[in-house]
């Protein structure tokens, strides 16, 4: 028997296209690149999360001289959103990136070790998290549950 798990995501040609509400976050992500620190990489990532207690929550990639330390950004907005706000789950997760070649235009999507944490946070929260990603200009892809880009994930159903 063969097994498949469907795989789908939403491209828009711009952010122009995004409701208001999804065009503010994307913006949050975009301009808070700004504040990654990543003097090794030079890709500088941001990520902005809409939460259910209708607060939003930023967070950048922080590199460190001895490469493994370096941190993502969106593990980095998930740890500091259980410290500002525990309790709180997000619900729409924006991110972006640019780095030394000029402005970036095309989305870049979570590794494998944030698709693990993000798929933990989902389960933990029973909340299903929309991603939005894009480079400062150009298509926006839009996946609608994040666990999608992680099939078969473990989880702790898997411990029981
Ligand atoms: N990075 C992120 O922050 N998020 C991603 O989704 C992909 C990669 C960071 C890690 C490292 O600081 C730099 O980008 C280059 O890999």
């Amino acid at each position: 028997m063969i097994q498949q798990l469907p795989f789908e995501y939403e491209i828009l040609t711009s952010s122009e296209l995004l409701s208001s509400e999804d065009a503010l976050l994307l913006q949050q992500a975009r301009n808070s690149t700004q504040q990654s620190y990543a003097p090794y990489s030079l890709f500088h990532v941001g990520a902005a999360a809409r939460l259910t207690n209708g607060e939003s929550i930023t967070g950048t990639n922080q590199e460190n001289a001895s490469y493994p330390v370096a941190i993502c950004a969106e593990r980095v907005l998930l740890s500091a959103l259980s410290s500002r706000y525990p309790g709180a789950a997000v619900t729409t997760m924006a991110i972006s990136f640019h780095n030394h070649k000029g402005v970036s235009k095309h989305p870049i999507t979570p590794c494998g070790m944030c698709r693990q944490a993000l798929v933990e946070h989902s389960f933990h929260f029973g909340q299903v998290i929309r991603l939005i990603l894009a480079g400062q200009v150009g298509e926006v892809y839009i996946i609608n549950d994040a666990s999608s880009l992680l099939p078969l994930g473990f989880t702790a159903n898997d411990m029981r």
